[in-house]
């Protein structure tokens, strides 16, 4: 199901830049409506003789004219390389077909890639950037609020592995991201708030007084309201390229972003990629994740409640789903000890360290199976 906007559609309109600071790899990330199918936002792109436009079935038929016209002011030749699209096809044989593209086009080491679409196209358009003849320069044109708000800034690239989610990838920064709000108006509702649990994310780690706002104006952002929309991806952005400029290996800091995502990772490999949407088990995970933080004694009922409305009043589960009817927390904890967080086999949770705090720590197994145990379906 798609709804309408109240975004004015007719002319590009740049709302919001926000900075993310990474010394030579620092770059700006337009936020606005109509940006797509505008020239001017890509003016300061990379010169080069050609430009790749990556997308998907999904997406192509609904943007890709616009950015072609949009490039084509600005590079000679403009191709498309069109991917099925899914969850399931975020793998080594998908992102083949860009190289297959890239190398069958004669596309040389300064041809810029632009990524148009959701997180999936973003994550392998940006992982076949950083390896194509060792690096080539893309840009990041995200289509779905889960890639404006998250997955578009920060530069991690990666494909799946049936043993893991984003197991294979590259730290890979683009030269810019071009938020089109505009894009959303063709959003599943279901898409919409997958999206709206990336943006959750941000206030039990970082910022209460968003948390505040997202309570206020969460009927909005689910009617699409153009000002709601706008201010939620930006704080969003915001939040995420400080995070970003102070940590950007994730070397202890940026994990915080993860919270919601070792509970959730778990339900997206173990039912199979595809079946629940990554925002969907980040919204469960949060829950998992706040329960966690609660039997350790971090955070009260009160808080946990409290986050697990909001995160249904956005559209999400809140519950976990059952990987193994025989022992389920088994099979969440074989999943989350392949975890990127994870060391020495010891599973690391991002857990809520008080209202607007986050802190990266293990947990005793008995614990995370009581958690388990008390928010999976049966
Ligand atoms: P997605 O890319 O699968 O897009 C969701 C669906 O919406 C797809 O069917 C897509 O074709 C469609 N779509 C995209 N834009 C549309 C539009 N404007 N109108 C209509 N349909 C549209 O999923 P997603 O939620 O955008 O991204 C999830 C992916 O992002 C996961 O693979 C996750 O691992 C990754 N991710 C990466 C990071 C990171 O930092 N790199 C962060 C969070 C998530
Ligand atoms: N989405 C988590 C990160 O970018 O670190």
């Amino acid at each position: 199901m798609t709804a309408t906007t109240t975004f004015p559609q007719a002319s590009a309109q740049n709302l919001h830049s926000v900075p993310i600071d990474l010394g030579e790899r620092s770059y700006p990330i337009h936020i606005g409506t109509g940006l797509l199918g505008a020239a001017s936002s890509f003016a300061a792109c990379p010169k080069a003789a050609q430009a790749v436009i990556v997308t998907n079935t999904t997406v192509a038929p609904l943007y890709a004219q616009q950015l072609q016209a949009a490039l084509a002011t600005h590079y000679p030749q403009v191709r498309t390389v069109t991917l099925p699209d899914g969850e399931a096809y975020k793998d080594w044989q998908t992102l083949n077909l860009i190289f297959d593209a890239l190398l069958g086009h004669g596309c040389d080491r300064k041809t810029a890639l632009f990524a148009l679409g959701g997180g999936v196209v973003g994550d392998m358009t940006g992982f076949a950037a950083a390896s194509y003849m060792r690096g080539v320069p893309f840009v990041q044109i995200p289509t779905t609020l889960l890639s404006q708000v998250d997955s578009s800034v920060g530069g991690k690239t990666a494909i799946n592995h049936p043993l893991g989610k984003n197991m294979i990838g590259a730290f890979y920064q683009p030269q810019r991201v071009v938020c089109d709000l505009s894009s959303l108006a063709t959003l599943p509702e279901r898409e919409l708030s997958a999206g709206l649990a990336e943006v959750i994310k941000y206030g039990p780690i970082a910022d209460m007084a968003f948390l505040d706002w997202l309570e206020q104006h969460m009927d909005a952002l689910r009617q699409r309201d153009g000002a709601a929309l706008a201010q939620a991806v930006k704080r969003s952005v915001e939040i995420k390229a400080w995070v970003v400029g102070q940590d950007e290996k994730e070397s202890g800091l940026r994990a915080i972003l993860n919270f919601g995502h070792t509970f959730g990772h778990a339900i997206e490999a173990g039912m199979g990629y595809g079946h629940w949407l990554h925002g969907e088990a980040v919204g469960a995970g949060m829950v998992m994740a706040a329960e966690l933080s609660q039997r350790l004694g971090l955070v009260d009922g009160a808080f946990v409640q409290r986050l697990t409305q909001l995160i249904a009043r956005a559209g999400l589960p809140t519950r976990g789903a059952v990987l193994d009817a025989q022992d389920n927390a088994a099979a969440y904890l074989a999943h989350m000890r392949v975890d990127k967080k994870a060391e020495a086999g010891d599973i690391r949770f991002v857990l809520i360290d008080g209202p607007g705090q986050a802190i990266v720590r293990s947990a005793p197994d008995a614990l995370v199976r009581e958690v388990i145990d008390h928010c999976c379906c049966s």
